[in-house]
């Protein structure tokens, strides 16, 4: 769907930084979901497949929750690549790499690819997963509690200049429905009933939308 240049360009812009592999957003075009979350993590970069991890398996729940599957929704993140540090894991001498939150200038290094599947896929209902996700789409830091699990009607940013990272509202306005992101049951179980409040919110949205 990316054009290749496009995807060469972006995978250049991301070399000085510490990301490593590629894993392409996958989904139809009007996909009656389309689920943004941060960054792979080290079983996606292996086999390519976005949330195949553990929190794919939250996510993975979520899909089937609401009556769809993979084939329904577009799924794809705010950077393409695994974001990692090198730390020592506890009782071991070898350093291994972890995973870590991407910084802006990452997430500016793939933001057309992001801006691209937006256009192209043009998606009745964007679902953000997360704070990352949340600020590169709409450009806040609100407390998740605060947004998730509700419907947001607004523009979205997209990049403008990749040399200065700076990004501009689309004229077009999209409808968002944050939620939390699925890794984040994986720290906090708790967070599970008001994650299933929003997704019974989005599914009853989706039988009237559909
Ligand atoms: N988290 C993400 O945001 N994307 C993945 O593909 C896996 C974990």
């Amino acid at each position: 769907m990316i054009p290749k240049k496009l995807v060469e360009a972006c995978k250049k812009k991301m070399e000085r930084f510490d990301c490593e592999g590629f894993v392409y957003g996958t989904g139809p075009i009007r996909p009656v979901l389309f689920f943004v979350g941060e960054a792979p993590g080290e079983t996606e970069i292996h086999n390519g497949i976005p949330f195949s991890g553990r929190a794919g398996e939250e996510f993975e729940k979520f899909i089937t929750y609401l009556d769809l599957t993979r084939a329904d929704i577009y799924i794809t993140s705010a950077i393409r690549s695994r974001p990692y540090k090198w730390r020592k894991p506890p009782h071991k001498t070898e350093k291994r790499k972890y995973n870590r939150t991407p910084n802006q200038k990452e997430i500016a290094a793939h933001a057309p690819l992001l801006d691209y599947e937006i256009e192209k896929s043009e998606p009745n209902i964007i679902v953000p997963m997360g704070r990352i996700a949340y600020w590169r789409l709409l450009g806040e830091h609100p407390r998740m509690d605060e947004v998730t699990g509700t419907f947001i009607t607004s523009p979205i940013r997209k990049l403008d200049d990749w040399e200065k990272n700076t990004y501009r509202f689309t004229e077009k306005t999209y409808t968002l429905f944050p939620m939390y992101h699925p890794a984040a049951v994986l720290y906090k179980r708790s967070l599970e009933s008001v994650i299933y409040e929003h997704l019974d919110k989005l599914k009853e949205f989706l039988s009237k939308d559909l």
